[in-house]
């Protein structure tokens, strides 16, 4: 099987491409991306040369790239996105354009070809729990985003959705809750505490600190995509979470200073996040029944797996830091990406 991935130069995208060709030799990989700041091509230098694995420098907005692309693989597996709510607060029009349009001109090649497609998205369109309910997000929660970033993925479901319905178009959809692990890029809440509290800086933590996400590794995301790609129903939408519900940021922050052996003037109050959401919690039931999925690896310890591994790959994120690991791929492709 050819599988062509999109935006797999970023963190979970490139987990995902060691999964694939680990647990699929026999298959081959075109990882397509545009290599914006959070593609990093060291991120695949292990699997730089594996024949089965091809890296095309590309923008998922630009058809004349995709729709070769797609017309020559058997299945898109589309992770390529902006993903980080800050920068969309910031500036949205990068998200629409690469989650929404990006999307459809993938939506439409695929259409086109007629091949499977499965989209990779959040659970962050489901808007925000309270932390006093027991409620979590399921396959039938309303979406109710709040950040431009959730806005513009719950965009790019609803046209995935809509391919299905007016075209047939064989998707489906996984709306996977907050992942870590390692080529995490260190703006994300955990690999930039580590990489901070590894440079004797003070960790950030936003409003009172009481927020809950439902972490994953990285690795139990790549194995449900894998379960939804070989017995998902095409159609249908499946909810992703991990092991950790309800932990808070600053319980989290508390477990890494433990693992780094710091104390808590390590931490530092900022302003809060505008429209933070206030818990995550996913229901993973529908995959474990009809996909046999659950999460494996448990939280405590692949914190503890994670915090090495930032701690033994200082220099993966020092370039990243200092802007170096952009000049690897000017070197190897010549000049800015497209
Ligand atoms: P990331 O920001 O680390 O990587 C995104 C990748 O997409 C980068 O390699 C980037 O270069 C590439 N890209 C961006 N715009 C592109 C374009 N126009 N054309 C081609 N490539 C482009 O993101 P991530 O954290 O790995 O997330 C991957 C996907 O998973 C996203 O769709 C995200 O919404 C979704 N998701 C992420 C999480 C999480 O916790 N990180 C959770 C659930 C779902
Ligand atoms: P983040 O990693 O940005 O993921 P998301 O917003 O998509 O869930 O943030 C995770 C949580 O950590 C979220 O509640 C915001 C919070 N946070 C901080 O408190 N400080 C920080 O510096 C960052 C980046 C996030």
């Amino acid at each position: 099987m050819k599988v062509l991935v999109t935006g797999g130069a970023g963190f979970i995208g490139s987990n995902f491409i060691h999964y694939w060709l680990k647990n699929h030799p026999q298959d081959e990989i075109i990882n397509l991306d545009k290599l914006t700041y959070a593609g990093n091509l060291e991120n695949l230098k292990a699997v730089e040369n594996n024949p089965n694995y091809k890296f095309v420098l590309g923008d998922i907005c630009n058809i004349d790239v995709v729709g070769p692309l797609v017309r020559d693989c058997d299945i898109v597996v589309h992770f390529a996105a902006e993903s980080h709510v800050d920068r969309s607060i910031i500036d949205c029009a990068e998200f629409v354009r690469t989650n929404v349009m990006g999307t459809q001109i993938l939506l439409d090649a695929a259409k086109e070809h007629d091949k499977r497609f499965h989209h990779v998205s959040t659970d962050e369109v489901f808007g925000a729990l309270s932390l006093d309910s027991k409620e979590k997000f399921n396959e039938s929660t309303s979406y109710n985003p709040h950040s431009p970033y959730s806005a513009s993925k719950a965009g790019s479901d609803h046209l995935v959705r809509a391919y299905f319905d007016t075209h047939k178009l064989a998707i489906t959809i996984s709306n996977c809750s907050n992942n870590f692990g390692p080529y995490q890029f260190p703006e994300k809440f955990i690999p930039l505490a580590i990489t901070n509290l590894l440079t004797e800086k003070k960790v950030p933590i936003y409003g009172d600190g009481l927020y809950v996400r439902d972490w994953i590794y990285v690795t139990d995301h790549c194995r449900a995509i894998d379960l939804i790609l070989q017995k998902g129903k095409i159609g249908e939408t499946y909810c992703i979470g991990g092991m950790a519900s309800d932990i808070n940021n600053l319980q989290i922050i508390e477990k890494i200073l433990k693992i780094l052996g710091k104390d808590k003037t390590m931490i530092e109050f900022v302003k809060d996040r505008p429209a933070h959401d206030r818990r995550y919690a996913v229901d993973w039931s529908k995959a474990k029944i009809e996909l046999g999925y659950k999460p494996e690896h448990d939280f405590d310890e692949y914190l503890t797996q994670t915090v090495k591994w930032y701690q033994e790959n200082q220099d993966w994120w020092q370039k990243v830091k200092s802007g170096e690991y952009q000049k690897y791929y000017k070197k190897q492709y010549g000049g800015e990406s497209c």
